[in-house]
């Protein structure tokens, strides 16, 4: 029977093989048309989700209502479902080379349990050819099954944006691709069941994968010419968001803006391709010069403070940093590849003091992560106030608010330029 045909008729059982931002809410939207298996290796991550908690912080209760899904660490249970769909982790190590651990010993899960009639669908972001050359070898050599003649794959990347509210995973149009022109069909048959703005079906495999990676590499690029030409105006002592303002008022000028490049997407995506192109003797030289640009902003911008601190006659080891954020991202509680932490290690190595004040970081996750200490309220005055992550919270305060935490010549430092028209008392320096 077809894929589409069983679990539109709620026949059919649907794993989701890591519970994150991406494969939560495909699980439960899944779970509202069918049977859906939830698997994460994570136990108190589980133990979260069976009590309506998303771990993530993205989704409400609400969002479990009327849902049909059994959340589990046991791998044995994936041998229900019929579709397995993987959205576990796909990280860079710390030689900035792709960390395939967590999606190969997925792989070795569902390989595992794998049947006739099965399908496999990699939602994790990869480089192209990743789910053929790395992950088929495995199911077929642990399933015993041929691709093709007793199972397929397909690749559907996921394009959410944590903590944007209109962006979902129902509400974007989502890429879908397949090892074979039935499984195309039958992957996106049943992804158009619950993606509203329906799908678009990728020629290949490696076209969907390659789509996904040069969405961030192209986001990534364009973030490190703007940080490049905001070193550039730094010299000529103009501020880069008055020029991106003039140029922008051109029809096709586009529209990016300067600042720090963290989280677990943009940073790390297009050191993926960087792999696979280098591996096929292919030396990149923009996508490697944009990384290296925006791996580098935190330590100048630092070295940027750092001179200005020094210029107003003050002794480093006695000056003090008010860091007003530390997720990698505005309004969203995840603090992992936040560059933010760049910066705050690169004022401590000046022997600079630091005070890192963070609404949704959570302190444990912070120092568990980073052995970095959050600060519950800023006390006293400092010499450096960072507008670092622009949370509601900083973005709704008034010069007047700053002006208490702030010393003798003190420094404001706007890195979104958000501020530039309501600082007019401290001494104000943008990208
Ligand atoms: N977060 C985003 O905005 C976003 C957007 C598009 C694409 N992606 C991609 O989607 C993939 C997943 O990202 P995410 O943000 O959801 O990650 P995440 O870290 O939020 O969640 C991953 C989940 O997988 C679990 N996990 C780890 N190893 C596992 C394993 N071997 N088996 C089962 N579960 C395992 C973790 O415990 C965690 O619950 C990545 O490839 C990422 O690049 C993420």
């Amino acid at each position: 029977m077809s894929l589409y045909k069983e679990i539109s008729e709620g026949k059919a059982y649907i794993s989701v093989i890591g519970l994150g931002y991406v494969g939560l809410p495909i699980a439960l939207e899944f779970a509202k048309k069918t049977h859906v298996v939830g698997f994460d290796i994570k136990e108190e991550r589980v133990a979260m989700m069976r009590n309506h908690i998303d771990p993530s912080n993205e989704l409400v209760a609400a969002d479990f209502d009327n849902t049909d899904i059994e959340f589990t660490t046991d791998p044995e249970i994936l041998k229900k479902a019929r579709l397995h769909i993987v959205a576990v982790p796909t990280p860079i190590d710390d030689h900035r080379l792709p960390d395939l651990k967590p999606l190969l010993s997925a792989t070795r899960n569902v390989g595992g349990v794998l049947k006739k009639g099965d399908y496999v669908v990699y939602e994790s972001t990869v480089y192209p050819g990743c789910t053929e050359e790395d992950c088929v070898p495995i199911l077929e050599e642990l399933s015993g099954l041929k691709l093709g003649v007793d199972f397929k794959v397909g690749f559907s990347p996921e394009r959410i944006n944590p903590g944007d509210k209109e962006h979902t995973t129902t509400s974007i149009l989502k890429i879908v691709s397949g090892s074979d022109a039935e499984a195309l069909e039958e992957i996106a048959r049943v992804y158009e069941l619950i993606v509203t703005a329906g799908v678009h079906r990728a020629s290949s495999i490696k076209v969907a994968e390659a789509a996904k990676i040069i969405e961030n590499t192209q986001r990534d690029v364009n973030i490190a010419l703007m940080n490049e030409l905001s070193m550039i105006f730094n010299r000529m002592k103009i501020n880069t968001f008055e020029v991106l303002e003039a140029a922008g008022t051109k029809w096709n000028f586009l529209k990016f803006s300067p600042g720090l490049v963290g989280g677990h997407c943009i940073g790390v995506d297009p050191y993926y391709l960087l792999y696979k192109a280098k591996q096929l003797g292919y030396h990149p030289q923009m996508i490697d010069s944009g990384r290296s640009i925006n791996d580098g902003m935190a330590q100048w911008i630092a070295s940027e403070i750092v001179k200005r601190i020094v210029g107003t006659g003050k002794n480093l080891r006695e000056s003090r940093v008010l860091m007003l954020g530390m997720t990698f991202k505005e309004d969203v509680s995840d603090i992992r590849n936040s560059k933010v932490v760049d910066l705050i290690r690169e004022f401590e190595s000046f022997m600079v003091k630091v005070d890192t004040v963070d609404p949704h970081a959570d302190a444990t996750e912070v120092f568990n992560e980073y052995g970095l200490k959050l600060t519950e309220a800023p006390s006293g005055q400092y010499d450096v106030i960072v507008a670092a992550v622009q949370h509601d919270k900083f973005k709704n305060m008034k010069e007047k608010d700053f002006k208490k935490w702030a010393g003798r010549d003190a420094i404001f430092v706007d890195i979104k330029g958000v501020f530039k028209h309501e600082i007019k008392d401290l001494t104000y320096w943008s990208l």
